[in-house]
């Protein structure tokens, strides 16, 4: 689908006061721009899809106007190619002088918490060398992997997950503007897919409407049943020994499809009772095990890896 044809998109709002829920956030950033000379340096924490972006996007649009697109440098830190792109980008950026009718350029770089120690020190450096024509929005999942002079340079916000009522109340306006029929119990449905994630919300009920209403039925089939048929056939895989099979099952799953480490043990371990294995409580154990040193921050994909090698290794 293209990204015009994706509702997140057509949705996504278009100023601060648009923006649903984070509503203290919204006020100081709002104060922060009247006088856009004054604002600081941004730093955006929070988890995924609760409006980090959009902030951003929406303070440009303010304050930059018809200038914002000119003005603005949006650059993803993630990027393999670190740091080094990142200063020639903002390099040829930040050169050209001579705005009169903005007050700034603005760079906005997201994922900067993806960044390492020694790019995330170069970058302190970039913002000190640009402080004259240019303000930051560094945008981060987790503020406690941003070095702490940045943070220092920076205003923080710390965006929370979105209420369940809020996202209902988002998709039902989105349900009646596209004409869509949306139960309550199909919104709920949607809600619990997403866990306070809206993009994951929206793009959940844009996928339900291409098969028909939005009731619970039909939100199940959009979203859980087929991720979790796929997760059964990793299982079954894994167990029977095809476990380089199984792996690249279960990356595409993650990676492509965008399931969460802890949806995908969570699908697994219910596939694992559907199956009524013979070492059903071995199998169990493994889960639990891998899971536990995920959650202690354990790399992921290493991990489960190594349980579907263990799975594997299990006689029938
Ligand atoms: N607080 C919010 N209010 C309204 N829509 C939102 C909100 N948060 C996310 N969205 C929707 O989800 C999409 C992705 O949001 P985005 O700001 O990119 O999330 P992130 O926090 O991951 O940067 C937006 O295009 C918008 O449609
Ligand atoms: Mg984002």
């Amino acid at each position: 689908m293209p990204a015009t044809g994706m509702w997140v998109e057509k949705y996504r709002p278009q100023k601060l006061s648009d923006i649903v829920n984070q509503t203290e956030i919204i006020g100081s950033l709002e104060s922060l721009i009247k006088d856009p000379t004054d604002m600081p340096h941004l730093l955006f924490s929070g988890s995924a899809g609760v409006g980090k972006t959009t902030a951003a996007m929406c303070i440009s649009n303010q304050i930059l106007g018809e200038y914002a697109k000119e003005y603005t440098l949006e650059l993803n830190a993630s990027d393999e190619r670190g740091i080094g792109m990142v200063r020639e980008k903002v390099k040829k950026f930040s050169r050209f002088a001579g705005m009169a009718d903005a007050p700034f350029k603005l760079i906005i770089l997201d994922e900067a918490d993806e960044m390492t120690n020694d790019a995330q020190t170069a970058l302190r450096r970039i913002i000190e060398d640009t402080a004259q024509y240019c303000r930051f929005i560094l945008i981060a999942n987790n503020i406690s992997k941003i070095i702490e002079p940045i943070q220092s340079r920076c205003a923080a916000f710390k965006f929370t997950t979105i209420p369940e009522e809020d996202v209902i109340n988002r998709l039902a306006e989105i349900a009646k503007k596209e004409k869509l029929k949306a139960d309550k119990k199909g919104l709920q449905a949607i809600c619990e897919y997403s866990e306070g994630d809206m993009r994951h919300a929206i793009n959940l009920l844009q996928a339900t409407a291409s098969i028909g209403d939005v009731t619970e039925e039909h939100v199940k089939a959009s979203a859980g049943l087929t991720k979790t048929t796929d997760v059964d056939v990793v299982l079954k895989m894994a167990l029977s020994g095809k476990i380089t099979d199984a792996r690249e099952k279960m990356i595409e799953l993650i990676k492509v499809y965008g399931m969460s480490e802890s949806d995908f043990l969570k699908y697994l371990n219910s596939a694992v009772f559907k199956s009524k294995h013979a070492k059903l409580s071995q199998i169990l154990e493994s889960i639990a095990k891998y899971d536990y040193r995920i959650l202690v921050g354990a790399n992921p994909e290493i991990q489960l890896s190594a349980l579907l090698a263990e799975l594997g290794s299990l006689e029938e």
